[in-house]
C-alpha cells in the first residue's frame, strides 16, 4: 500500500493513498487526528474527498464528464433519458427487459396521493416552483411505509426509486399548472417520460419539445460531489428516507450558486439587453470586488477549462431555436458575453468558463419554460444522480457525515442576569 507523509512539529506521520481509476490520489487522513490530535480545515470542501465513488468521472482540467466509464457527448446523440438513469442507479446500461421493467415500474407509480396535490394547491400560485418541489417531495415520506433506511434490499430499491423519478415529474408537472391557475392533468402511461411530462404541463405532446428535454435531462443527470449531491448524501448517511434526502438535494440546487443560477443567468441576460446590451459593462461589474455582481453562468468549482455540458448545450441552442422557429435577442448577448469574457485577463486567469447554467436557460425558454420553473428542470434531471449517489452510500455502508470544526468563540463565561447586562 502506498503512502503519503506528512511533517507536523518534527514528527512525521503516515497516512495511506487512495488510487482511483483514472488515476486522480488522495491521502486518506481519516486516522490522523489518533496519531496527530489534529483535524483538517477546508472550509467549502475546497480540497476534500468525502468518498470514493464508481458513477461520475470529471476531469476539470481537461473538461471532460463520463457516467459510469460513458462519455457524455456519446450519451446524448445514442442514448435517452431513463436507460441513463438507468445506468447511473444500477452502474449498467439496461438490457431491453430490464428498461422496460424501469419504465413500467415508473408507469406503476403514475399518480400522486390527494394529500400531494392538496400541498400542491395551497401554495400561493406565485411561490417559487423549487419551493413547492422540495416540500411535495418531502410529504411524499408521509405515504410511504416505514423502512429501515440503513438496510434497504433490492425489492425496495425496485419500488423506492421508479416512485420518485414518478414523482419528482408529476409533482413538477402539477406546480406549473397550479402558478398558472389550470386545472392539473393525469399522467398518461402511453407516452414516454418527457412526452408526458410536456403533456401534464402544456396538455399536448410535442415531440420537438419532448427531445430536447431528453438531452438536456441527460447532461445534467450527476455530477458527481456537487452542493446537492452532497446535501443529499449527508441526509442519507443519518439514514435519512429517500424523500427527505433528495428534497435535501432540491434545497441545495435551488441556490444561486449552483442549479439556481440557470433562472440568475436568464435574468442577467435581460438585464444586460434592457441595458442597450453593453456587455463591457457588465463585464467590469464582474471584476470590480466592490460590486456583488458576478456573471452568472460562469465559473465552476471544479471545471477550470470548458464545461463539456456548456459546449453541447451551446451547440443544442441552435438547433432548437432554428427548429422551433424561435429568435431570442439573449442568445446573441450570451455569445457576445462569452466572446468578450474569455479573452478578458480576469476570466483567463482565474479560468472561468461558461458552465452548464449559461446556456440552458434559453432552451427552457423557447421551449415555454417559465423562467421560475428553469432549476426545477435541473432537479429532474439529477433526479437519478442523486439517487444513484444515495444508493452507493447506502451500498457502501458509509458512516454519517459529521464533519469537526475548530471553535473560534469565547472562552467559558459565567451567565449574567439581564439587568446587569
Ligand atoms: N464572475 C466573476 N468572478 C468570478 C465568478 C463569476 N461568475 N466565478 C468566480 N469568480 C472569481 C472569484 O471572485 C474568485 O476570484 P479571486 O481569486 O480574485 O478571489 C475566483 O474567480 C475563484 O472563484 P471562487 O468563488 O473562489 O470559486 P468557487 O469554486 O468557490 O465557486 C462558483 C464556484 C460556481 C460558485 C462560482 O464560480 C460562481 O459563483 N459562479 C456564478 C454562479 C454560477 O454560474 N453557478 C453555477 C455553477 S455550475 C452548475 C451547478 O453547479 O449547478
Amino acid at each position: 500500500m502506498s503512502v503519503g507523509k506528512i511533517e507536523i512539529n518534527g514528527k512525521t506521520h503516515e497516512a495511506p493513498l487512495v488510487i482511483g481509476s483514472e488515476g486522480e490520489v488522495a491521502l486518506d487522513i481519516s486516522k490522523l487526528r489518533a496519531s496527530t490530535g489534529m483535524i483538517t480545515l477546508d472550509g467549502g470542501f475546497k480540497n476534500t474527498g468525502a468518498c470514493t465513488s464508481s458513477i461520475t468521472f470529471i476531469d476539470g482540467a481537461n473538461g471532460i464528464l463520463r457516467y459510469r466509464g460513458y462519455a457524455i457527448e456519446e450519451l446524448c446523440e445514442k442514448s435517452n433519458f431513463l436507460e441513463v438513469a438507468k445506468l447511473l442507479v444500477d452502474g449498467e446500461l439496461p438490457n431491453s427487459e430490464k428498461l422496460t421493467n424501469f419504465k413500467n415500474q415508473i408507469k406503476k407509480f403514475s399518480s400522486l396521493p390527494d394529500g400531494i396535490k392538496q400541498i400542491i394547491k395551497s401554495f400561493p400560485t406565485n411561490a417559487h416552483p423549487m419551493g413547492v418541489l422540495s416540500s411535495a417531495i418531502s410529504a411524499m415520506s408521509g405515504y410511504m411505509e416505514s423502512k429501515d433506511y440503513g438496510n434497504l434490499s433490492k425489492d425496495d430499491y425496485d419500488e423506492l426509486i421508479p416512485s420518485m423519478m414518478a414523482a419528482v415529474k408529476m409533482i413538477a408537472a402539477y406546480n406549473y399548472r397550479h402558478n398558472k391557475g389550470l386545472e392539473f392533468i393525469d399522467s398518461n402511461n402511453d407516452l414516454n417520460y418527457c412526452s408526458d411530462f410536456i403533456n401534464m404541463m402544456f396538455g399536448k405532446v410535442d415531440e420537438d419539445i419532448a427531445e430536447a428535454l431528453d438531452v438536456l435531462f441527460i447532461l445534467h443527470a450527476d455530477h458527481e460531489q456537487n452542493c446537492s449531491a452532497t446535501a443529499a448524501r449527508v441526509a442519507g448517511s443519518a439514514h435519512a428516507n429517500i424523500y427527505a434526502s433528495m428534497a435535501s438535494g432540491v434545497n441545495a440546487l435551488w441556490g444561486p450558486r449552483h442549479g439556481g443560477a440557470n433562472q440568475k443567468v436568464i435574468e442577467m441576460l435581460e438585464m444586460i439587453e434592457k441595458d442597450g446590451g453593453d456587455y463591457q459593462k457588465y463585464i467590469e461589474k464582474a471584476k470590480d470586488k466592490s460590486d456583488p455582481f458576478r456573471l452568472m453562468g460562469f465559473g465552476h468549482r471544479v471545471y477550470k477549462n470548458f464545461d463539456p455540458r456548456a459546449k453541447i448545450i451551446k451547440g443544442y441552442c441552435e438547433t432548437v431555436l432554428n427548429k422551433l422557429g424561435v429568435k431570442d435577442p439573449t442568445l446573441d448577448i450570451a455569445k457576445g458575453l462569452e466572446e468578450v469574457a474569455l479573452k478578458d485577463p480576469y476570466f483567463v486567469e482565474r479560468k472561468l468558463y461558461p458552465n452548464v447554467d449559461f446556456y440552458s436557460g434559453i432552451i427552457y425558454r423557447a421551449l415555454g419554460i417559465p423562467t421560475n420553473m428553469f432549476t426545477v428542470m435541473f432537479a429532474i434531471g439529477r433526479m437519478p444522480g442523486w439517487i444513484a449517489q444515495w444508493k452507493e452510500l447506502l451500498g457502501q455502508g458509509m458512516a454519517i457525515s459529521r464533519p469537526r470544526q475548530i471553535y473560534t468563540g469565547s472562552g467559558l463565561r459565567e451567565y449574567s442576569n439581564i439587568e446587569n447586562r
